[in-house]
C-alpha cells in the first residue's frame, strides 16, 4: 500500500494535480506503480509516489522521482534498502538537494531525504572538542553552532547551503578550508554487506571536491553521521586572500571564529546568489587541474592566468576565470544565466529542463575546451 501520509489526495486524472510537492494523487496517472509493495515497510514509513524533483534541488529543474521517502534513524535506512533490493529498485540519497541535478526522465527508484538529526560532542581535550554531528542536520546551523562554542576549523565554510552527510561526499570546501581538514570519521550503512560501518578520514580518499563516496564507491554507502575535530586555539593568519582583504578594508585585527563566519557570510552574499531566490547548486564546474607542461604553455598566451601551484607538479586553474575569457559571464545560455559576479555558478533563470541545462553545459565546456584545451568538469553529481 502507498499512503498519502500527512499529505492531501489529489483528485485523480490531471497532472496540474502534481503540484503539492509530496502530492500522492499522481499515483493514479500510473497505474504500473500499484504493482510495488511497501507493505513491510509502511507500518513506520511513508512512502510518496510520482513527486516532482524540481521541488527538492535547489536548481529547481529535473522530472519526477518514481518513489520518495524521508530516513530518521538507522532502522529507517535499513528498512527502506531492505524493500528497495526486494523490489529491485535502485535508491539515490539525497541532503539539501543543493549539490544534486536531476535529468528530465523520470528517476525509477526511491530518492531518499536524509533527515537523520543529532549533535554530540564525544571528546573533549585541552586543545580540540570533537562533535559527532546526523548527516541529515543543516550544514550552516552546525557551523554556527560550533562558532558559538568559540571553536575553529568549519567557519570559513559558512553559509553553505545543505546538509552534514552530503559534506564529505565532495569534500565541501571555501575560503581555505575542506571537510577532509577536520574530518575524524563518519558512520554510514554499508548497502553492500547491510551492516554500519565507520570509515575513517583515510578510507574516504578525500581529494580536491572528491571521495570514494561520488567516485568508486559511489551510492554503495549511506552517511549517518559525521565526526569532527575542531581547535579552541584562534584561527591564525594567513587566512584566504578574499577574507585577509577584507580584514584590512574593515580593519579587522581580531582573529575569531565568528570574525571569519561573518567576513565570509558578507563575502558570499556578494558573489554567489541565494538559491532560495535565484535557483542554483554553487559552483556548477569544478576549477581545473591541469599538468605543469600545459600551465607553461598557456602562460606564453595568457601570462595572467590565475593558477595554485598542487605541489604534485600539477596546478588548479579558476575554471570561472576560463569561462570569463570565453566571454560567457553574465550570459544567459538556454535559460541558464551564467552568474554575473562568479562565472563559475549557473543560475537557472528560465530553462525549459535537464535538456536546456546540458546543452548550456555543452556550450561553455567545448568553448572553455577549444581554446584553452582544458576539460573541465561538472560539479554537483547527477541523479541516475
Ligand atoms: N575568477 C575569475 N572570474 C570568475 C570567477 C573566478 O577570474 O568569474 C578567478 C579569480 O582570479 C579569483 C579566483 O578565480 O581570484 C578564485 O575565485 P573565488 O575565490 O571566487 O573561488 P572559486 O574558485 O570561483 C571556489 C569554490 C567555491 C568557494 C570559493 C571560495 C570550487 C568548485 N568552488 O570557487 O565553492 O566558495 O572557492 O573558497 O572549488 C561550491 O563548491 O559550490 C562553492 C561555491
Amino acid at each position: 500500500m502507498v499512503h498519502p501520509a500527512r499529505f492531501e489526495l489529489a483528485t485523480p486524472g490531471s497532472e496540474d494535480q502534481c503540484s503539492n510537492p509530496l502530492s500522492y494523487g499522481c499515483v493514479w496517472l500510473q497505474p504500473f506503480y500499484h504493482s510495488i509493495n511497501f507493505s513491510a515497510i509502511l507500518s513506520a514509513m511513508d512512502i510518496h509516489t510520482n513527486i516532482p524533483l524540481k521541488n527538492y534541488l535547489t536548481m529547481k529543474l529535473g522530472g519526477t522521482t518514481r518513489f520518495m521517502t524521508e530516513v530518521f534513524s538507522v532502522d529507517n535506512v535499513k528498512q527502506i534498502v531492505a524493500n528497495a533490493r526486494t523490489q529491485n529498485l535502485p535508491i539515490f540519497v539525497i541532503g539539501g538537494g543543493s549539490n544534486v541535478i536531476a535529468r528530465d526522465e523520470t528517476y525509477p527508484g526511491i530518492v531518499i531525504r536524509n533527515r537523520i538529526k543529532g549533535f554530540e560532542i564525544v571528546a573533549d581535550d585541552a586543545m580540540t572538542t570533537t562533535i559527532k554531528v546526523g548527516a541529515g542536520e543543516i550544514w550552516d546551523e552546525i557551523v554556527k553552532k560550533t562558532v558559538d562554542m568559540n571553536l575553529s576549523g568549519i567557519e570559513a565554510m559558512s553559509a553553505i547551503p545543505g546538509t552534514c552527510g552530503a559534506a564529505p561526499v565532495q569534500n565541501v570546501g571555501a575560503y581555505g578550508q575542506d571537510v577532509s581538514e577536520t574530518f575524524v570519521s563518519l558512520e554510514a550503512y554499508d548497502t553492500q554487506n547491510d551492516q554500519v560501518v565507520t570509515l575513517t578520514n583515510d578510507d574516504c580518499h578525500f581529494g580536491y571536491r572528491s571521495s570514494i563516496f561520488r567516485e568508486d564507491q559511489f551510492n554503495r554507502y549511506i552517511i549517518l553521521s559525521v565526526t569532527l575535530q575542531l581547535y579552541k586555539a584562534s584561527p591564525k593568519p594567513p587566512f584566504y586572500k578574499a577574507i585577509q582583504d577584507y580584514f584590512d578594508t574593515h580593519n579587522i585585527t581580531i582573529y575569531t571564529p565568528q570574525t571569519i563566519r561573518d567576513t565570509v557570510t558578507t563575502i558570499r552574499s556578494e558573489k554567489l546568489p541565494d538559491p532560495k531566490v535565484k535557483p542554483n547548486s554553487g559552483s556548477f564546474f569544478k576549477n581545473a587541474i591541469i599538468e605543469g607542461w600545459l600551465l607553461k604553455e598557456l602562460l606564453e598566451t595568457y601570462p595572467e592566468m590565475p593558477h595554485y601551484d598542487m605541489g604534485d607538479k600539477r596546478y588548479k586553474v579558476p575554471t570561472g576565470w576560463l569561462i570569463e575569457q570565453c566571454g560567457f559571464k553574465g550570459q544567459l545560455l538556454h535559460g541558464m544565466r551564467v552568474n554575473p559576479a562568479n562565472a563559475l555558478v549557473l543560475i537557472n533563470e528560465s530553462a525549459g529542463g535537464y535538456s536546456d541545462l546540458a546543452a548550456a553545459r555543452e556550450e561553455i565546456s567545448n568553448q572553455v575546451r577549444d581554446t584553452f584545451r582544458i576539460s573541465i568538469e561538472q560539479e554537483p553529481l547527477e541523479l541516475k
